[in-house]
């Protein structure tokens, strides 16, 4: 069974709906496309049909993320793979726009992930975008999540094995051994990753580090970090080349959620072999890490 498809979208909790809704349509560039009567509001980068992110007032942090698949076939044989295991799942149709059919369970971090048969177009088209007056510095798409868990070893099990994400690298400690690392990114396709994973420090509660956004280039991200900074929002850290590859700047948005801008992520061959790694420094263009980075919301 393959994998599912990119990461799709996030539920965030923010601390003021109307003032997150103002940051990311005003100043972000996204557009509202739907509010739901449990006071959910769905936010779109504009090319495609499909919302990139949901917030809901209360708080910090994520409640849900969803993956894609694109049959109705696939969705049915997570279920049953997940049935198998014990694993109790929801399923349910058309709760959100433009989404078919969606399955829902707890992964082991206890975050709800929600597997769903999107019913739009396959992917973004510039030339055409679902919402013509999208600003030109709005992200392209959601690109990936990245959060930490407790027992992140029993997590990337569950991705690895039950979900069927492929390990693409993995971040060791300074000691090098494999069993001990600090960061780990899986990937449903060839994109280098869909999830970040990292185990908590000294928090035996699973948190959400950031959410990243996709960009053309560093020219369309300096486009956006101009805007944010506009309003008075510093950039956490970047921007800077990953180890990994791509090229990323962090900020703290309203809300209290950390989010990452990023461009030129590389692309993973299927059937690549997984690679361990150590670098003290956090860009491959040097710098350190700023002592807030280990922070989740
Ligand atoms: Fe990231």
């Amino acid at each position: 069974m393959a994998g599912p498809r990119r990461f799709e979208s996030a539920l965030l909790r923010v601390k003021n709906l109307e003032e997150s809704v103002k940051f990311y349509t005003k100043v972000m560039g996204l557009s509202e496309v739907m509010r739901d009567r449990n006071g959910i509001v769905y936010l779109a980068c504009g090319l495609d049909e499909h919302p990139d992110m949901a917030i809901v007032e209360g708080g910090t942090g994520m409640d849900c993320f969803t993956m894609r698949v694109d049959t109705e076939k696939e969705l049915e044989a997570y279920r049953a793979k997940l049935a198998e295991r014990n694993v109790a799942t929801d399923a349910g149709e058309d709760k959100e726009p433009n989404q078919k059919k969606w399955i829902r369970f707890k992964l082991p971090s206890s975050y709800v992930i929600e597997i769903a048969v999107i019913a739009e177009r396959d992917y973004p088209r510039s030339q055409e975008p679902f919402i013509r007056s999208r600003p030109a510095h709005a992200p392209i798409d959601a690109d990936h999540i990245n959060y930490l868990a407790p027992d992140a070893k029993a997590e990337l099990d569950f991705l690895n094995k039950v979900l069927g994400y492929a390990i693409t690298d993995v971040k060791m400690t300074e000691k090098q051994d494999p069993n001990q690392w600090v960061w780990t990114g899986v990937r449903a396709g060839e994109y280098h990753h869909d999830i970040g994973l990292q185990p908590t420090w000294g928090d035996r509660e699973s948190k959400l580090h950031h959410i990243a956004w996709t960009f053309t280039n560093m020219e369309h991200m300096t486009a956006m970090i101009d805007r944010v900074s506009q309003e008075g929002i510093m950039l956490e850290l970047g921007p800077g080349r990953q180890p990994i590859g791509n090229i990323s700047a962090y900020f703290w948005e309203p809300g209290g959620n950390r989010f990452e801008l990023s461009t030129d992520m590389p692309m993973i061959p299927s059937g690549a072999r997984t690679r361990y790694f150590w670098k003290r420094e956090v860009f491959s263009w040097g710098g350190e890490f700023p002592k807030s980075f280990i922070k989740g919301s």
